[in-house]
């Protein structure tokens, strides 16, 4: 079989089992999917966050004015389009959709802190490559309404939680602070008249930077830049004492939680919308794709979106594509495709009538029940129970039909017994209990 037809560069297919695409890359399968994803929905519900389902198509503007018009994202990076009036955009991220739903619904009248967590896609038209793609998947909380230091302290605490709670360490979490956005402009003019007389030995992408947001230099990679920058303005000395404090705060408050961090006087991030602390926790399975999740403070972003009033908030975002990869390098369990509890196959049309009808009866008790719908031999049939890993079988012919019992048998040890039709529920939720459990079956 096959088709002319295939995914989309830096998009790929989520299958029942595992697969490795064309970069060399293991795809998990959905099962594992599942298990992360029921991972953090018990995390958050442990921490008290409730979720939150935006849609994927936003109005262009709000990714515009809320991630930055200087940034990557904005500049190059968003799939927008317009259909007759309306300019459109896959969301490429999640904090200020959640923040428009915030202020369009007034989520502050529910009174107190709105603690909100997500998961699901989002699209950047970037480079695809091992753990970059175009649509990805993220899951992230956002705690609006709390300025305390407690809030930021909090956030990063749930993400380390998911990460544990996965099987995660060997991680590295990495802080910093912003200030105020206003101390903040007047270092990135500083840092501008500093490295103006230098802006020949920049590379393209410093150049272009420098003329639209400097600060993102500091990300640099490229060697005799980062060494240009050491003897460039710090950041920290424009920092005023209130942010100086809140950012003690936050380090006191995870030393307290015992959670490690290291602290990074250059990390920036690649959205506007941050203030005061911002942070990226790194893995280092991941290579250059190393950072697994980000995210720190933005009490501008309200205002920005148009709300009269500030919303201090703080959130962070993970790559579940990354988590993968770090699960992948750590080794980390995972649980494997879901198997059948019973395979019943059927000899004969009258066979296959009763195992149809039977099959949804057992169902409808809670059993996961695999049958045949291809006609096929029995000997076909019971090499598919044994393919779908059905912990046991039935086989249902002309003896049984007439005897009004099942023989069913256990797939590892062979054994068999005779069961009537009318006592197959309980007798097989009773063995698969004795297996669940460890014991021997009743
Ligand atoms: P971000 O750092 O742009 O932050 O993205 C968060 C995470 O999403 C990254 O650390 C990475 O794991 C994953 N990610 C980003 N782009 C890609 C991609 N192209 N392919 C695969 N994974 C990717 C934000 O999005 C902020 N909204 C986080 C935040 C929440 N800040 C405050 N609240």
């Amino acid at each position: 079989m096959s088709t002319s037809f295939q995914t989309i560069r830096g998009t790929f297919d989520i299958l029942p089992d595992a697969y490795t695409d064309d970069g060399g890359t293991r795809i998990a399968p959905s099962a594992e999917w599942r298990h992360v994803e029921a991972t953090v929905r018990d995390v958050m519900r442990r921490h008290n966050f409730d979720e939150i389902r935006t849609p994927i198509l936003e109005p262009t503007e709000l990714v515009a004015r809320g991630v930055g018009e200087s940034t990557d994202i904005v500049q190059k990076e968003m799939f927008a389009f317009e259909r007759g009036d309306t300019q459109y955009v896959l969301r490429p991220e999640i904090t200020a959709p959640v923040v428009r739903a915030y202020l369009q619904h007034h989520l502050d009248q529910r009174g107190g802190v709105q603690k909100l967590f997500y998961l699901g896609p989002c699209f950047r038209a970037e480079k695809p490559q091992k753990g970059r793609y175009r649509q990805f998947h993220q899951f992230g909380i956002e705690i609006l309404g709390a300025d305390e230091a407690r809030a930021d302290a909090e956030t990063i605490a749930v993400l380390m939680a998911v990460c544990e709670a996965l099987g995660l360490s060997d991680l590295k979490l990495r802080l910093n602070t912003l200030g105020t956005p206003e101390r903040r402009e007047e270092y990135v003019q500083a840092l501008e008249e500093y490295l103006r007389p230098y802006a020949n030995e920049l590379s393209d992408t410093s150049r272009r930077r420098l003329e639209r947001n400097p600060l993102r230099i500091l990300d640099t990679k490229v060697e005799h830049e980062q060494k240009l920058l050491r003897d460039a303005p710090k950041l920290i000395d424009f920092v005023d004492e209130e942010s100086l404090v809140h950012y003690d705060e936050v380090k006191g408050l995870l030393t307290d939680l015992d959670i490690e961090y290291e602290e990074a006087p250059r990390l920036v991030r690649g959205l506007d919308y941050y203030t005061e602390t911002t942070f990226e926790l790194e893995s280092p399975g991941l290579g250059a794709q190393s950072a697994l999740a980000g995210g720190g403070r933005y009490d501008r972003l309200a205002e920005v979106l148009g709300s009269d009033e500030p919303v201090p908030a703080v959130g962070f975002a993970a790559g579940m594509e990354r988590l993968f990869l770090a699960l992948d390098a750590a080794d980390a369990e995972r649980p494997g495709p879901p198997t059948p509890d019973v395979f019943i196959a059927a000899l004969g049309d009258d066979a296959e009538q009763w195992v149809f009808r039977t099959s949804q009866e057992l169902r409808n008790e809670g059993l996961h029940v695999a049958h045949d719908l291809m006609g096929r031999s029995l000997k076909a049939q019971m090499k598919e129970a044994n393919r779908q890993k059905a912990p046991y079988a039935m086989i249902i012919g002309g003896n049984e039909l007439e005897a009004e019992a099942a023989t069913v048998k256990e797939m590892k040890s062979g054994e068999q017994e005779e069961v009537p039709f009318d006592e197959l529920t309980p007798y097989l939720q009773r063995r698969l209990e004795g297996n669940a459990s460890g014991g021997a079956p009743a």
